[in-house]
């Protein structure tokens, strides 16, 4: 393993330290490049770029792997729950069964909002999509929670308020009253029962859906450096507090080509059954290069295999369809795309294949969650990882994120009044 990169400018020699991850990922330190030999590097999207070391989550894109804090996500998503995954996630080690008790009523000790947020929200028109309405109110929390709290309980109110933040906007989408968390439940349970319990009824817990539920959200629990987990390390390298970084994280991700791409994939697969079901037809227009159209769901900018959380969404999702008994042409007609488009040498030599976002909208569904929540559980669900990078990112003591350009505009040029 080389230790260092030579090369040569205009005759000049250079070297340039090389570092190396736990799996022997490469890097070439350019911290002194611009420094040593005047020039900067170029790298739209950061699609060659390492802005950190991380060790909270790792993909091996090329076979199709991922690990929490070392565990495999297939082994994870099979013995543990979302909130002993937030724990590894956040600090490092699973907990024990004392450490577990302990993080769950700390949890639940910060289950309840200020009144006041309600009235906030009663004033957001309810035309507003859900990721801007949980972005803003997530945003506002600050405003409610005492910030000189200890940062490990700042993270536990995030815990606790966003389940009730998220279920105050869909009940408020649907005209029902705000409601509380019920401390006597599980962490999904509770969600669940947030959402979907009706005044003067008795809500009837259904533990396949509170598990499937449970699955989804740790599948969506970290993923390295993706735009919103980066955007919220941006923000928190300038110091911005934690509840602002969140916030900013959950606008990045309700873009169509993140996290947005659950609610889109639907939308998609929706608008192929309307149309006949032709998927031949659907899949030239995803291939044409005229057309803006893209495969919702498919293709990813690390993995170039199957996303290991689309494998098991994919189970998730036929496990609760069956289970709950019910039928869904969108599930058959999702499995048929992926077929037809594994089958196609576009996607093949692209290496274009589904990523979590094609299955998980169909388990939403399934468990009663509308189009427009997707990617407001996805926030719910990506939550610890936010938060553990926000940590990490003050732990390693980056630096101020402020990327340099290449510019290509007006020469100097003097005020000409006419
Ligand atoms: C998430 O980063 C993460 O980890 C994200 C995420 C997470 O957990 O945080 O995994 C969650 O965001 C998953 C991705 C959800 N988005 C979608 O499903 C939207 C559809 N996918 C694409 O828009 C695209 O694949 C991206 C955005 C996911 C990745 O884009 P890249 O890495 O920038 O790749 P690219 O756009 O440069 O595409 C490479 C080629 C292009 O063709 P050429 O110009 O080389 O001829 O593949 C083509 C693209 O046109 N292509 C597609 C395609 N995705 C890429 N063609 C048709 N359909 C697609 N879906």
């Amino acid at each position: 393993m080389c230790s260092v990169v030579n090369f040569n400018i205009n005759g000049y020699h250079y070297k340039l330290p090389v570092i190396y991850g736990t799996f022997c990922e490469k890097a070439i330190n350019i911290s002194k490049l611009r420094e040593s030999t005047g020039f900067i590097t170029f790298d739209p999207g950061f699609k060659n770029t390492g802005i950190t070391k991380s060790s909270i989550s790792f993909i091996d894109g090329e076979k199709g792997e991922l690990l929490y804090r070392g565990y495999p996500i297939e082994q994870i998503i099979n013995q543990c729950s979302f909130i002993e995954t937030s724990y590894l996630i956040l600090n490092g080690e699973l907990p024990n069964t004392a450490q577990l008790k302990s993080f769950s009523e700390k949890i639940k000790k910060f289950n309840s909002i200020h009144k006041e947020i309600n009235k906030i929200l009663d004033n957001i028109p309810n035309s507003y999509h859900p990721m801007g309405i949980l972005s803003f109110l997530t945003h506002i929390l600050d405003a409610f929670i005492n910030n000189s709290l200890r940062e490990e309980d700042l993270y536990l109110h995030l815990l606790a308020k966003l389940p009730i933040l998220a279920a105050l906007t869909y009940r408020k989408k649907i005209g029902l009253p705000p409601t509380y968390a019920d401390p006597h439940l599980d962490y999904t349970s509770n969600l669940l029962k947030m959402f979907f319990s009706i005044p003067n009824q008795s809500y009837e817990l259904n533990p396949i859906i509170s598990d499937a539920l449970n699955k989804i959200l740790i599948l969506h629990a970290d993923h390295e450096q993706n735009c919103s987990t980066t955007t919220v390390r941006l923000l928190g390298s300038a110091h911005a507090g934690l509840f602002a970084s969140i916030s900013a994280g959950m606008s990045a991700l309700w873009g169509k080509l993140h996290g947005g791409a659950n609610q889109a994939v639907i939308e998609m697969l929706e608008a192929i059954l309307k149309s006949g079901g032709n998927i031949k037809k659907w899949i030239e227009k995803a291939k044409n290069k005229k057309d803006p159209f893209r495969l919702m769901g498919f293709g990813h900018r690390i993995y170039k295999n199957f996303d290991p959380r689309a494998k098991i969404a994919k189970k998730v999702a036929e496990n609760v369809i069956q289970q709950l008994g019910i039928s869904d042409p969108i599930l058959e007609l999702a499995k048929d795309v992926e077929r037809k488009a594994l089958q196609d040498s576009y996607f093949l030599e692209k290496k274009l294949y589904p990523n979590i976002d094609f299955y998980s909208g169909i388990i939403y569904q399934a468990i009663g969650i509308p189009k427009e929540m997707f990617t407001v559980m996805f926030a719910l669900g990506r939550l610890p990882g936010w938060m553990a990078h926000w940590k990490e990112m003050k732990l390693n003591k980056d630096p101020i994120g402020r990327p340099r350009q290449i510019y290509i505009g007006y020469k100097k040029r003097n005020i000409k009044k006419k």
